[in-house]
């Protein structure tokens, strides 16, 4: 296993932020996620830093569905970044963590009216526009409150990139956006007369998640910075702020191969200025919205082991006490992780096993075919990098309560979301 952030071994025990995986099994019970707070910051403050948030007025946008704490509101609040949310429950968290709502980007494809009406009482600072439906009620919503919303609007813009490919269509079968290729997006600035209460300061297109690449997003930029200079001469709207999305890819697994975020940062702007510069307009405000890449690394599950089934000549199967409810991403997209056991570090990976969940599923299965320290029932199980999407994706499938969430730091452990509880599980019951 990788030792990612602030991971250190001291006699054969794996330390987080300085506290060992042992005393938080005892102080928190398993399963238990751990977040390395030092790693997300850095992480926030190389993305501050390569971007130009400072010099360039870039912004940097957390894309909050991948981890969203009313903690981590708050990380992202102190290191200066934007936030965007995709739903009336993520804006809340928001809200709830006096998170500024000016620095907020509100995404969706469906939108529904009481979202809308609780984002613009709220103040929230853009709206990502995705649909007609949601120009009228946005529309209709100001008009009443006698108010203009700043908006980008979604665009699909022909690229669709994932880990290992990336394809450039006329990509029109999309549930998202006003597609490019076949005017609909034309159709839409030109509708905007009919909407005076809305204000397009921007464009926003996101290519997909857990990319390598970074040429794709180079094609996006000329996309974009053609987009923004044909709106200037067909409709004379300024289109100041240019939204590129998430999607930076992290590694999981040695068949991952991530390039650095500066890296990705510094190619987007140097082409961003380069483009610009070739069809005489000036660098718009860019953004980027990560979520990934800012918190993947720094998350892990710990698990004790409990049962062990070893079929002869066929497999070992090592149940942990938890599973697909807290990491549903090896079961949905046969994601690949690294573990270890977290009280064995230094020893040898003897044995071969099959980490299991403890859900009634035959596809609850963490890690196929894992090499790994001798192991036994009892032992701490460690699966590193799921600090996106696994908290954030959890469920209480089987009525399995939700593991509390622990952020670690120089020695330091803080509880930052409890363990749910039974009691929790009935709360929305009624007998
Ligand atoms: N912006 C928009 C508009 C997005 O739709 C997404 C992710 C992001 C930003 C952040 O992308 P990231 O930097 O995290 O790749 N549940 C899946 C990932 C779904 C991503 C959806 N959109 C997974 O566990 O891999």
């Amino acid at each position: 296993m990788k030792l990612q952030g602030t991971m250190s071994v001291n006699e054969n025990e794996l330390y987080i932020g300085g506290v060992s995986c042992k005393e938080l099994k005892e102080k928190y019970q398993t399963p238990l996620y751990v977040f390395d707070e030092k790693l997300v910051r850095n992480n926030c403050r190389e993305y501050i830093e390569h971007f130009k948030v400072n010099e360039n007025n870039n912004k940097v946008a957390y894309a909050g569905k991948a981890f969203l704490p009313m903690h981590m509101c708050k990380i992202i609040n102190e290191e200066n970044l934007y936030l965007d949310v995709v739903s009336g429950g993520e804006l809340y968290t928001a809200h709830k963590s006096n998170f500024p709502m000016e620095k907020i980007l509100f995404h969706g494809n469906n939108k529904t009216l009481d979202e809308i009406a609780f984002g613009i009482d709220l103040g929230v600072g853009r709206f990502v526009v995705d649909n007609y439906y949601e120009l009228d009620l946005i529309q209709k919503i100001c008009e009443q409150k006698n108010t203009k919303q700043a908006v980008y609007f979604r665009i699909t813009p022909g690229i669709e990139a994932h880990t290992h490919d990336y394809i450039k269509t006329g990509q029109i079968d999309s549930k998202f956006g006003f597609a490019l290729s076949n005017g609909d997006l034309h159709d839409a600035i030109e509708s905007l007369k009919n909407y005076s209460n809305i204000e397009l300061v921007g464009i926003h297109a996101h290519i997909g998640s857990q990319i390598f690449d970074v040429e794709p997003y180079l094609d996006e930029v000329k996309i974009m910075m053609n987009l923004v200079k044909e709106i200037k001469d067909s409709y004379n709207i300024d289109i100041t702020e240019v939204d590129l999305g998430g999607g930076v890819g992290v590694y999981y697994t040695e068949d991952d191969k991530p390039r650095t975020i500066k890296e990705f940062c510094e190619h987007i702007i140097e082409k961003s200025q380069q483009v610009c510069q070739e069809i005489g307009i000036e660098v718009p405000t860019l953004i980027i919205e990560p979520g990934r890449s800012i918190v993947a690394n720094a998350g892990s599950t710990i698990y004790t082991v409990g049962s062990i089934k070893d079929i002869k000549d066929v497999r070992t199967y090592v149940s942990v006490d938890g599973g697909m409810t807290d990491n549903i991403r090896p079961s949905l997209y046969q994601a690949g992780y690294e573990c270890a056991i977290a009280n064995k570090m230094g020893q040898d990976k003897t044995n071969q096993v099959t980490i299991a969940g403890k859900c009634c599923e035959s596809g609850d299965i963490l890690i196929t075919d894992v090499d790994i320290m001798d192991i036994e029932s009892g032992d701490i199980l460690i699966i590193a990098s799921t600090g996106a999407y696994g908290y954030s994706m959890a469920s209480n499938y089987n009525k399995i309560v939700k593991p509390a969430v622990v952020s670690v730091q120089n020695g330091k452990d803080k509880l930052i979301c409890k363990r749910q509880s039974y009691e929790d599980l009935l709360k929305l019951e009624i007998l």
